[in-house]
């Protein structure tokens, strides 16, 4: 039996304590938070379980194996640290730290001490978007041409963190981690409507050297909610809308053609070509319920998660070139270029 404590319980947290209570040989004997409310909360839906205000009896519980850390990301870089300096694997919510360089020294940390550390990176856990990542990695698309994502809706507004590093980290780990390549260049404008607040929306361009271009459309300030993505390639398209409760991908088998026939070519210089459109079977288990169990068995078998914290910072810093490029305006980052200055 594995013991899990859960720190924090406010909108993530009791997703997290649920799938984990619901893990084969997983037990959740504790759940922190400094609200005591929420943790009254906690109480009544889990009689019995240990609910301390302070993380560090968490820490301090040898039987405690691993720390899930679903607190605002401002405290993460502190409380992920303290978690594995006290020795235990650790479950990081994303994005998993406010800068690059904490995320890369809580990613050192880990190894240096043998620790397993998963970031929470849930789309990748999804069945939809494994099913993309499979069509894309079997080149049934064809050459890619754009990824286009609009995630929007009314709130929940952060406080420390803004809608980039809320929402597009989202896409920003889809992108990592179903491309072969990096982004070379980012483009990002955003705005904050309310003084002292972060920046509320944000459209962010990632420009590969494929050709393939990405678009992120985030905002906590549209009256409908839309999560969808829409991915172009050569051969054929998919739309995915994480809203249907079925039929959440449709593959489009649509595309175009120029002619450069010399003969053809004052006709009809491009050719339309719109084919079926199917949807493919979805598995439907809860993303977190799998990422849950592969979080356990990383740690059983000694093996680092899909999502960890390699994979963590380089969507850090990602949001870092996003956000850098938003406050000026929308400025061009090159990414090698940066690189090799930095
Ligand atoms: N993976 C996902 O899809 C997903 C979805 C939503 C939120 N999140 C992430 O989960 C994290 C939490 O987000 P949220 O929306 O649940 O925030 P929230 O503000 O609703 O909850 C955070 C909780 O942490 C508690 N807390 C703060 N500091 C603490 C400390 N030092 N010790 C113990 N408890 C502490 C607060 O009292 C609060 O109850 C963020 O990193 C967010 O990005 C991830």
């Amino acid at each position: 039996m594995m013991n899990v404590a859960v720190v924090g319980y406010g909108y993530w947290g009791p997703n997290l304590v649920r799938n984990f209570m619901e893990t084969p040989d997983v037990k959740v004997t504790m759940v922190a938070d400094l609200d005591t409310a929420r943790l009254a909360r906690a109480q009544r839906r889990y009689p019995g379980l240990r609910t301390p205000t302070n993380f560090n009896d968490a820490l301090n519980d040898p039987a405690v194996d691993a720390v899930v850390i679903a607190t605002p990301v401002s405290t993460h870089f502190e409380l992920g640290m303290a978690a594995l300096r006290a020795g235990k694997h650790l479950w990081l919510e994303k994005p998993m730290a406010e800068t690059s360089l904490q995320a890369r020294r809580l990613t050192d940390e880990a190894d240096k001490r043998d620790l397993v550390l998963l970031v929470d990176h849930t789309f990748l856990y999804t069945g939809a978007i494994r099913k993309i990542s499979e069509l894309m990695r079997s080149g049934s698309l064809g050459s890619l041409y754009y990824y286009d994502s609009t995630r929007i809706n009314l709130g929940l507004f952060q406080k420390d963190v803004c809608v980039i590093a809320d929402l597009a980290v989202h896409d920003f780990s889809i992108l990592l981690h179903m491309l072969d390549e990096r982004p070379l260049a980012v483009s990002a404008s955003g705005m904050s409507h309310f003084s002292g607040s972060p920046e509320n929306l944000a459209y962010v361009t990632l420009f590969y050297g494929s050709g393939l271009i990405a678009h992120v459309n985030v905002s906590w300030l549209s009256p409908v909610k839309i999560r969808q993505i829409l991915v172009g390639g050569s051969e054929k398209m998919i739309v995915y809308d994480d809203l249907e409760a079925s039929e959440k991908i449709k593959i489009y088998d649509s595309g175009v053609r120029f002619t450069s026939d010399a003969d053809r070519i004052q006709e009809m210089r491009v050719g339309y070509r719109t084919g079926d459109m199917w949807s493919p079977q979805v598995p439907v288990t809860e993303a977190l319920r799998i990422e849950s169990e592969h979080f356990v068995d990383s740690i059983r078998n000694k093996r680092r998660p899909m999502t960890d914290g390699e994979l963590g910072t380089q969507v850090v810093e990602l949001i870092e070139v996003a956000i850098s490029s938003m406050r000026g305006k929308g400025e061009t980052i090159h990414l090698r270029q940066r690189e090799r200055a930095a």
